[in-house]
């Protein structure tokens, strides 16, 4: 089966279990499935129910689709999403969040933990992604290209929707939370940089560096939907502290800070969903 039509067998899976139609899709990162919580929900489709999805491996990462409304905006979010070095091809990473666009949602908001590359950063932060480097992950459109979700060779000079940033820096403002900017660097993982690859990394313009996002903001944008992202800065990158990193530290951090990020999260998208009106 192709990328195409594993795509289509898939959203088929899912419109039979539920046929709302959200306007916003939100994927929630490493440590902050706790945002479910605050999702009026309406259906949960479990991934693993749907056959030929792609099933995250990863501790802290729970695998479904919530579809409900979040300040009252009809929302599908991914509590859970996979990566691509849990040995999936970036083709499968991209099923859902193209998925998710084909169910309905115009704009994307991707949430990750992320370590920061930016001495002038710290462990709790929250940084507006306003571009990425994915130049180290392979392109998930590699392959043929899918014509009906848009052209061969997509421009990506604003992946990042300006109009959405904004929403987003607005929100965080009248919020009182303090908001870093920056650019966001994929990496393969899973291991952590050493601290060479963290000045190189730094060196070519990155603010945060993680696992996951640029591929998505990819796919989505191919299709047309309008990106938007938010970095929670997990740690500091290595070699810029003295401990060593942990998974154990993303999530602590996620935790100690899940208050605010929830806040910020269905603010901007009550702030999202007024834009898309
Ligand atoms: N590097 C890469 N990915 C990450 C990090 C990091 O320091 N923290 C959380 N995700």
């Amino acid at each position: 089966m192709n990328t195409e039509e594993k795509l289509m067998k898939c959203l088929g899976c899912v419109k039979e279990k539920t046929g709302f139609e959200p306007k916003v899709a939100l994927i929630l990162g490493s440590g902050l499935g706790g945002f479910g919580k605050k999702i009026d929900a309406r259906a949960i489709v479990e991934y693993k129910d749907i056959e030929g999805f792609p099933i995250s491996t990863v501790l802290g990462h729970e695998g479904r689709f919530i579809f409900g409304y979040v300040e009252g905006v009809p929302i599908v979010a991914m509590q859970g999403r996979v990566h691509y070095y849990e040995g999936y091809a970036m083709s499968d990473v991209v099923l859902p969040t193209r998925l998710m666009g084909l169910l309905g949602a115009k704009a994307l908001l991707l949430t990750n933990a992320a370590g920061g590359a930016n001495f002038s950063f710290r462990p709790g932060d929250f940084m507006l992604i306003r571009d990425h480097i994915a130049s180290f992950v392979p392109s998930p459109l590699v392959g043929r290209n899918i014509d009906s979700l848009g052209t061969r060779f997509p421009d990506m000079s604003h992946i990042y929707d300006e109009e959405l940033c904004s929403a987003i820096r607005k929100t965080a403002a009248e919020n009182a939370i303090h908001l870093q900017e920056g650019v966001y660097l994929q990496l393969t993982g899973p291991q952590f940089e050493t601290p060479a690859e963290v000045r190189m990394c730094r060196a070519l313009g990155a603010d945060a560096l993680g696992m996951s996002t640029a591929c998505e903001a990819i796919a989505a944008h191919h299709m047309g939907m309008r990106v938007c992202g938010i970095s929670c800065i997990s740690n500091l990158a290595c070699g810029m502290s003295s401990t060593p990193l942990t998974h154990a530290e993303v999530q602590e951090t996620a935790d100690r800070v899940s208050t605010q990020f929830t806040k910020l999260v269905a603010k901007s998208i009550a702030a999202i969903g007024q834009i898309l009106d």
